[in-house]
């Protein structure tokens, strides 16, 4: 199904064609000026410079052939050589039908290649508090997961749990220490208990306390080290033990991510790159890829000349390799943080085989990001740029710090839930919304708003820049919020049930008043959105076009009556784009992970 921009391109790149100009300079964009025009080209300028003519000249050739296209109302010739183009309203009518009845993607098309492809977002760790990068992390994760999987790709969404890292050593010991590891620290092969010793609540008060320990306890540190390594080395009561660990953690997390609309098709850890190890050490031996350093055995991945001046401990300053070697296999003998990463692309090779891996992960790791892809280009794991950091900003606090809940503490996903739903049930009851629906029903749309207003408030923003949290303005049902969307939606919902209980039903679209026009060429444009979104990893491409669809939407309300419609003819247009817009509302906003209620 193909839009109405790329439809006039193509009529555009024939007249340009025709008079002898490449048509590729031939590209139409959405008017400056929507009261003159819908679309226009300003390709006559570019062509008649490498050409050496008038431009002018060009554009008034180029704009006499497309006057016998019957899908244009009018072409003129603007300025120094913009050609403007306004659609026929039956092109226009035609066309807002066609989205209409695409009840699966809204008027939106399909890549033409559809790829395998892995996206690696949350990355929670068990027991570690989630920060903000965390959330970001899922938030952004999840739409993307879900506007890859729409617009035809394969896609796994994986949440790379981390639970291979020192914080399980940590854990280990403690738990020993409080005497809760009985059975399980005994060397041998068991048999293990069936039953986790430890709850969650127990890991999150173990886990900060432990942490905060091995900063001054040297020894309790040692102790937490030589418990890692000897996990990783596969004692059989540690493995035990963690992994009641491990499954205590992710069923609580899931539960928590769940309820933020946040799922994953795997749930893949750091632990399950760890049998790959050995094949990967040798491959990169074989190669010549793992050298010694100090110690230490590391993959330069910087090229020859490639270095930057680094600041070293004792404030010297040296050119250094830029980015710096990848740390394989540290002086201590441990798998650091990029073997993990890198034996985990060997292993998505060997179970899946992706054309592309996305990680959806705070900035600030970008360079150990470059570190592991070039180790993997290098080492063959991957081809070159099937491989993407997708980094982004800090939701920040007012006081410009990364936002925490609760007074200076850690944020919990649990706690922000609970705050924003609060929020959201007072907002309701402010603007009388869902008061006479029954309880459940009420806490339903509550819980809806929260999360559409965390989400959007995320999704609104690009990716790469920060933003401040604050949730008055993220929960208002007015401007461009996450619960404004609902708002608009719903009411939609309630006017199309309303039309239901007097037998109106949806007719032949016409469109004709200049509500109806801009209505149809904004239910046009979604496919160009999810198609940029998509090629920029930019979910905020998708917020914009929502907001913007509500605002058409509630523009085309205020002028154009649909129950109260002149005719039957007219009502039953109207109600067949105001079904299209709701479908297509809702799936945008589905694409950002925020689901609608029926009402409020
Ligand atoms: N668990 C990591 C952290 O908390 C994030 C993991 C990101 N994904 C990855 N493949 N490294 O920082």
């Amino acid at each position: 199904m193909t839009d109405l921009r790329t439809v006039l391109g193509e009529a555009v790149g024939a007249a340009f064609a025709a008079e002898g100009v490449d048509a590729a300079l031939a590209r139409v964009t959405p008017s400056d000026r929507p009261d003159l025009a819908d679309f226009q080209s300003n390709g006559a300028l570019a062509a008649a410079k490498a050409l050496k003519a008038n431009p002018r000249e060009l554009a008034t050739r180029v704009a006499e052939r497309l006057k016998g296209d019957d899908r244009l109302a009018s072409v003129e010739v603007a300025g120094p050589g913009f050609i403007n183009l306004k659609l026929a309203d039956g092109a226009l009518a035609q066309r807002a039908a066609e989205v209409a009845a695409d009840h699966e993607h809204a008027g939106a098309s399909l890549v033409a290649e559809p790829r395998k492809v892995v996206i690696d977002y949350a990355g929670p760790n068990v027991a570690k508090p989630m920060h903000v990068g965390h959330l970001r992390s899922s938030i952004i994760g999840e739409s993307l997961k879900r506007l890859f999987r729409f617009r035809g790709d394969t896609v796994w969404g994986d949440a790379h749990f981390g639970d291979w890292g020192f914080q399980m050593g940590l854990l280990i010991v403690a738990v020993g220490d409080e005497g809760k590891g009985d059975g399980f620290m005994a060397e041998g092969d068991g048999p293990f208990p069936a039953e986790s010793p430890v709850t969650l609540e127990d890991l999150e008060r173990l886990y900060p306390a432990a942490a905060a320990r091995a900063k001054e306890d040297t020894d309790f540190r040692d102790r937490a080290r030589k418990a890692t390594a000897e996990l990783q080395a596969g004692r059989p009561g540690y493995r035990a033990l963690w992994r009641h660990m491990h499954d205590v953690s992710m069923s609580g997390l899931q539960r928590e991510f769940g309820a933020l609309g946040v799922t994953f098709d795997l749930w893949n850890g750091e632990s399950d790159a760890d049998p790959l190890m050995p094949e990967m050490i040798a491959h990169l031996e074989t190669t010549g890829l793992l050298v010694e350093d100090a110690g230490a055995r590391v993959v330069h991945v910087a090229r020859p000349g490639e270095t930057r001046k680094r600041k070293l401990a004792d404030g010297s300053v040296v050119e250094a390799a830029s980015p710096p070697p990848l740390l394989v296999i540290s002086s201590e003998g441990s798998a650091m943080y990029g073997t993990t990463d890198l034996a985990t692309i060997l292993d998505r090779r060997k179970a899946i085989g992706p054309d592309l891996i996305l990680y959806v992960v705070d900035e600030r790791q970008a360079e150990h990001f470059e570190q592991v892809f070039r180790a993997a280009y290098l080492a063959g794991y991957a081809s070159e740029g099937a491989l993407e950091h997708l980094g982004f900003g800090t939701m920040n606090g007012p006081d410009g710090k990364p936002f925490k809940t609760r007074a200076g503490g850690v944020l919990k996903l649990h706690d922000l839930i609970t705050m924003a739903t609060d929020n959201a049930r007072e907002r309701l009851r402010e603007a009388k919304l869902g008061a006479d629906l029954p309880e459940a029903e009420f806490d339903d749309i509550a819980r809806k708003v929260a999360v559409a207003a965390l989400k959007f408030a995320d999704l609104s923003n690009s990716r790469t820049t920060s933003y401040v949290f604050d949730l008055d303005r993220f929960m208002s049902f007015e401007g461009k919020t996450g619960p404004y969307l609902l708002y608009q939606a719903v009411r939609i919902k309630s006017l199309l049930r309303r039309a239901a209980e007097q037998g109106a039903t949806a007719g032949a679209v016409a469109v004709g008043e200049p509500a109806e026009r801009d209505l149809a060429l904004t239910l046009d444009a979604f496919s160009q959105a999810t198609a940029d979104a998509y090629d920029k990893r930019m979910p905020h491409l998708i917020s914009e076009h929502a907001y913007r669809l509500a605002q058409s939407f509630s523009k085309f309300y205020a002028a154009c009556p649909v129950l109260g419609a002149p005719d039957e003819a007219t009502k039953g247009s109207r109600l067949t784009l105001s079904k299209a817009v709701l479908d297509q509302l809702e799936r945008a906003l589905d694409l950002l992970g925020i689901d609608t209620p029926e009402r409020m």
